[in-house]
């Protein structure tokens, strides 16, 4: 009689063994493995290790496959008991796996959480945006209008020639209005120039009084240089009622200058020509790069306003009674003053930066560094 055990032809009973001492020795050699896999598993240390075990015991050539085999030899009548014997030690084998498993995962989380939570590690430096120059001197411009209780008013960058120029009393044969400073489309419309045809859309939509900024984008075509972008930003305001004076327009621009610059800002007028105000007016306000002086603390000329202790930031004036008339005010009943104002101008001023350029790179370092 042989009986090699485990190597794949065990029971192979010449003479007749009794088959509940067969079963006896089939119970025993499941013992042994089940003991063998125990150590085993002691020194696995890992899930890869488990895996070569569960592969030896109980994978298709493994150990318990073998034994298997060996169901073959019994007699008929113990082969389903022996099967049975089999089945229950490979669930057995299989908890053991499953049990190693669960508690190597567990220790290998908690060695995990271990590392993860330390609360003394340095957080990695908090990135955060902010607002771009441009934004922050339009918003600080129209916040203090709307303090006031004007109305912020967006436009359309697509305009006809009708509210870009016509309605605001800029005839055909202005300079503006010739190709070479203006971009047309083939049809005819052009991107505004400025943000002055809002006026007359507001005032055609809205009867007397009103007052309202539009703060938004304008183009002209000018070559880009350290003063000139073909795109740039506006704030026009709108003031219309009964009994507007110029008084009035002096007294909101240095309201405004002085939100925007700081306290101690004036504002002066100089007289000038715009198609669609009468009078009209040039308007600079205090340097506040020298506090108006002209010069610097060493008697050079300050580079912000060449010395001049002045800085121009718009033009403004008194909206002409055509101007009114044409978006169905009545000039003999309401008034109004009317400005626009160069938003690089205060940004370049404020930020005292010298070259418009800065403003659109975005590069991520300048735009850090003027926060
Ligand atoms: N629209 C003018 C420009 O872009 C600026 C301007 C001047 C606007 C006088 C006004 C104004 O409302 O009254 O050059």
């Amino acid at each position: 009689m042989t009986n090699a055990w485990p190597n794949g032809r065990a029971f192979d009973f010449i003479g007749g063994t009794p088959g509940s001492a067969l079963i006896s020795q089939l119970t025993d050699q499941l013992k042994a493995l089940g003991e063998q896999l125990e150590t085993a598993l002691a020194a696995a240390h890992d899930l890869a290790a488990l895996e070569e075990l569960r592969v030896r015991f109980l994978g298709r050539s493994g150990q318990v496959t073998a034994v298997r085999r060996g169901i073959g030899n019994l007699p008929a009548g113990e082969r389903p008991e022996a099967g049975k014997t089999i089945n229950e030690a490979v669930s057995a084998l299989e908890r053991s796996l499953a049990e190693r498993e669960a508690e190597l995962q567990g220790r290998a989380l908690a060695a995990q959480l271990d590392v993860a939570i330390d609360v003394t590690f340095p957080a990695p430096p908090a990135r955060s945006g902010s607002l771009h120059p441009l934004r922050r001197a339009t918003e600080d411009a129209c916040a203090y209008f709307e303090r006031r209780g004007f109305a912020v008013v967006l436009g359309d960058e697509i305009e006809t020639e009708y509210y870009n120029f016509d309605a605001l009393n800029i005839p055909p044969d202005h300079p503006a209005r010739e190709g070479l400073d203006s971009f047309y489309f083939p049809n005819g419309l052009l991107l505004r120039t400025h943000t002055s045809p809002m006026q007359i859309r507001t005032m055609q939509a809205h009867p007397p009084p009103i007052a309202i900024v539009v703060p938004g984008k304008s183009y002209r075509r000018d070559s880009m240089d350290a003063r000139h972008s073909p795109m740039f930003h506006q704030i026009e305001g709108l003031m219309v009622a009964a009994g507007i004076h110029m008084g009035h327009l002096k007294g909101m621009l240095t309201g405004m200058c002085r939100a925007v610059f700081g306290p101690a800002q004036a504002v002066r007028f100089r007289p000038s020509f715009f198609p669609f105000t009468e009078p009209s007016a040039e308007v600079d306000t205090t340097c506040p790069g020298c506090a108006g002086s002209g010069a610097l603390g060493d008697g050079a000329n300050c580079k912000t306003c060449s010395g001049a202790g002045w800085i121009e930031i718009g033009g403004a004036g008194m909206v002409h009674p055509d101007v009114l008339r044409e978006s169905g005010y009545d000039p003999d009943a309401v008034s109004g003053w009317a400005f626009g104002v160069g938003i690089e101008r205060i940004a370049m001023v404020r930020q005292e930066v010298d070259d418009i350029r800065v403003l659109f790179e975005n590069d991520p370092r300048v735009l850090e560094q003027l926060a």
